[in-house]
């Protein structure tokens, strides 16, 4: 099983990429970290709230003076609009139509990251207002025809009537849709399937959080022991296999190279239907 997946725009990205969220002043050395112990995709946004951009950048400067290069690198960010942000710490200016709030915050992203290209740009949301949303989505696509930008995204759309519109009324289709992969939302089946006609890959986060049962189940835990790994990397693995892109934001050094070594067994049949079962998936 391959340790990349190809989405509709031809881009070659990894299986699996690490996630900056939340980790503040600890960014940099954790971005380095991952690098260092092999992830090649990175995800952050240009939301202060949540994540610290500009020390996802470090900790890819860093990266590439010890060797490696722009173009081993998949670098994800997003467009955050202002429902989404810390009223306090904006990085565009909010008074602005949000295709210009959509310009300045890929600017600011490109300053923060330190890069001339980001493969993937991904709105982190659809905004209260559809007009505004594909307002944003034009703009996005505006972007990308710069090339600038490798492909485009979306993230938190769970309902496929939504993400539908977005198909037929985009010029420039998304590439991936990030969701969080829960039992609240189906484990967005319904979304998948679209994703599945279209050629675009599915990017789950909450994986290990909100599926505390699925980690401890039977099916889970006897291909734990049969394949001497963690269920955590049991359930990276299922989802691998069913090529859905991981997320992981772990900040332990056991845990990366726990993640990346799911590519070194694979499960059979039966284990993935087991598990299966336990959705739906
Ligand atoms: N688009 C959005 O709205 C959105 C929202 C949330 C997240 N995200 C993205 O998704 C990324 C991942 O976020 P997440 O919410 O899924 O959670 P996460 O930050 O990956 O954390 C999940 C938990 O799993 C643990 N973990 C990771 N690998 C493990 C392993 N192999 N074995 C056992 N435990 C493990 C982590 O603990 P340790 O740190 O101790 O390993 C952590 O407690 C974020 O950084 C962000 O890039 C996007």
């Amino acid at each position: 099983m391959s340790t990349t997946l190809v989405s509709n725009s031809d881009l070659i990205m990894p299986a699996i990429v690490y996630g900056t969220a939340w980790k503040e002043d600890r960014t940099a050395d954790l971005v380095e970290l991952a690098l260092k112990k092999g992830f090649r995709g990175i995800d952050t946004a240009c939301q202060p709230k949540h994540y610290n951009e500009p020390g996802v950048g470090e900790g890819i400067q860093r990266a590439m003076k010890n060797g490696l290069s722009r173009e081993d690198l998949f670098i994800q960010t997003k467009f955050t609009g202002v429902p989404g942000q810390d009223p306090s710490n904006i990085p565009y200016d909010p008074s602005l139509p949000v295709s210009e709030q959509v310009k300045e915050s890929f600017q600011m992203s490109l300053e923060n990251l330190g890069v001339e290209f980001i493969d993937s740009l991904v709105l982190h949301g659809p905004l209260p207002d559809w007009k505004d949303t594909l307002a944003v989505w034009k703009a996005m696509e505006d972007i990308a025809k710069t090339n600038q930008v490798g492909q485009l995204g979306i993230s938190n759309c769970y309902d496929p009537d939504m993400l539908q519109e977005l198909l037929d009324q985009s010029d420039v289709i998304p590439s991936v849709l990030q969701n969080r992969f829960v039992e609240e939302t189906g484990y967005g089946v319904d979304v998948r399937s679209i994703c599945r006609d279209q050629g675009i890959v599915f990017q789950c986060f909450w994986t290990l959080t909100a599926n505390p049962h699925i980690l401890s189940s039977g099916p889970v835990k006897d291909a734990s022991r049969d394949h001497g790994v963690t269920p955590a990397q049991v359930f990276f693995r299922f989802l691998n296999q069913m090529e859905i892109q991981i997320l992981t934001g772990t900040t332990s050094e056991l845990h990366m190279s726990q993640d990346l070594a799911i590519f070194e067994f694979e499960l059979n049949g039966s284990q993935m239907e087991q598990i299966q079962a336990l959705g739906p998936f």
